[in-house]
């Protein structure tokens, strides 16, 4: 094709056409950053309270917690529901395929991840299973968005409801994704998003919660800082998770353009969806419904059953072309080592492996161009000439 002939400049730092991922510091961020380190005010300040205030207020939550990751996140508004009852050991459950901190931050806060197949089309938690997986240890749901795309939330909060269970939204990848009108992260009791270079809104390493509870809240500030109280009291087990003003600052600079990259990444996942409508006979991409907004993460390709050549050496083509990808994660209980522990067997998340053994994803980031878009598709188009 066309444009997979043109000349494309090579990313210095990746050695990529179309690398993965960026990190947008802003000017002002650079300004708060000269101040912070002028005033020698680096640990948690100002700055982290106006950027607790200011990501929140994106999405229209009473209090934002920052904390030092996402995982953290995810695991202290597990921990916060030791307040509301839970024991160590009791069950949360989790979708089978999701980045792996999911499941490592179930078990940092003390709890055991009961784990959910997915569904291959949309990626997140299969909700007709989640029923036969509640039992009288399950204290919350935990859903992920996976790739930006919301999970089915009616139906988790419905057998919240009918349980009497808490859903803590993991938000990590989904900033401004929108399910029936409502935000992501703002349908459960807590939602807890990555600040990690990769996502919409950055602090380079970081994470918060938010939510409109203020017993919560509390409890959330408390245990980012070792279960503090008051002055050198500790009530909580809690963690050493706080986050510092160089961070909150590079994350103000990121809020003020929040809007701009998220149309910048949604154009460029909306570009990709059309463009592989040609090629669905052999992939499965990520769509979006009518009631939903992907905040887009990155862009997700599944190869279909049957096909004349493998992930592997389509991702291995991709990649000697300067198109760098990433594994769609595996299925947590069942392709990562460290959760052989449970007793699972390959088989029993078959949605989650599949998506595993025959998914990648692409960037789709806010310094990735349509020009390199439509160098990645006539790759992709050259690829399937020559094996498809
Ligand atoms: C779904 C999901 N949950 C949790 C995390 C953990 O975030 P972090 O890497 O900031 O610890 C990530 C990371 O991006 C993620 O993708």
């Amino acid at each position: 094709m066309e444009q997979s002939k043109k000349e494309l400049s090579i990313d210095a730092k990746t050695q990529y056409k179309v690398p993965f991922g960026t990190v947008s510091i802003t000017d002002e961020a650079r300004k708060l950053i000269d101040d912070a380190l002028d005033r020698k005010m680096v640990t948690r300040g100002k700055y982290v309270a106006e950027f607790e205030r200011q990501f929140a207020s994106l999405f229209d939550a009473k209090h934002g917690i920052a904390v030092s990751s996402g995982t953290d996140a995810d695991a202290l508004s597990l921990a916060v529901l030791y307040d509301y009852g839970a024991q160590r050991g009791d069950e949360i459950i989790i979708p089978a395929l999701t980045f792996i901190a999911t499941g490592n931050a179930v078990l940092q806060a003390g709890f055991n991840p009961v784990f959910v197949d997915v569904k291959r089309k949309t990626l997140n938690i299969d909700v007709d299973k989640i029923e036969a997986a509640i039992t009288d240890k399950t204290r919350a749901i935990m859903p992920v968005h996976l790739m930006g795309k919301p999970a089915d939330m009616d139906p988790i909060m419905a057998l919240a409801k009918k349980y009497n269970l808490y859903v803590i939204e993991d938000t990590a990848e989904a900033h401004g994704a929108e399910y029936k009108g409502k935000p992501a992260g703002r349908i459960g009791h807590m939602a807890a998003y990555s600040l990690y270079a990769a996502h919409i809104v950055t602090t380079i390493e970081g994470g918060i919660v938010i939510t409109d509870d203020d017993a919560m809240a509390e409890a959330l500030r408390s245990l980012r800082n070792h279960g503090i109280v008051n002055k050198f009291e500790f009530k909580r087990i809690g963690f050493s998770a706080k986050m510092n003003e160089i961070e909150a600052a590079v994350g103000i600079g990121n809020v003020a353009i929040f809007q701009q990259i998220l149309e910048k990444r949604r154009r460029n996942l909306l570009y990709l969806i059309e463009k592989f409508e040609k090629y669905d006979s052999f992939f499965i991409t990520i769509t979006e419904g009518e009631e939903e907004k992907i905040g887009p993460h990155a862009f997700s390709v599944i190869l279909k059953e049957g096909l004349k050549f493998t992930k592997d050496q389509f991702v291995e083509y991709l990649d000697q072309k300067g198109v760098d990808s990433r594994n769609l994660f595996y299925s947590i209980p069942t392709q990562c080592p460290s959760y052989a522990f449970l007793g699972h067997s390959l088989g029993d998340f078959s949605e989650a492996e599949y998506c595993a053994d025959h998914g990648f994803h692409v960037g789709i980031h806010q310094d990735i161009e349509l020009e390199q878009l439509d160098y990645f598709v006539g790759v992709v188009e050259q690829f399937i000439q020559e094996k498809g």
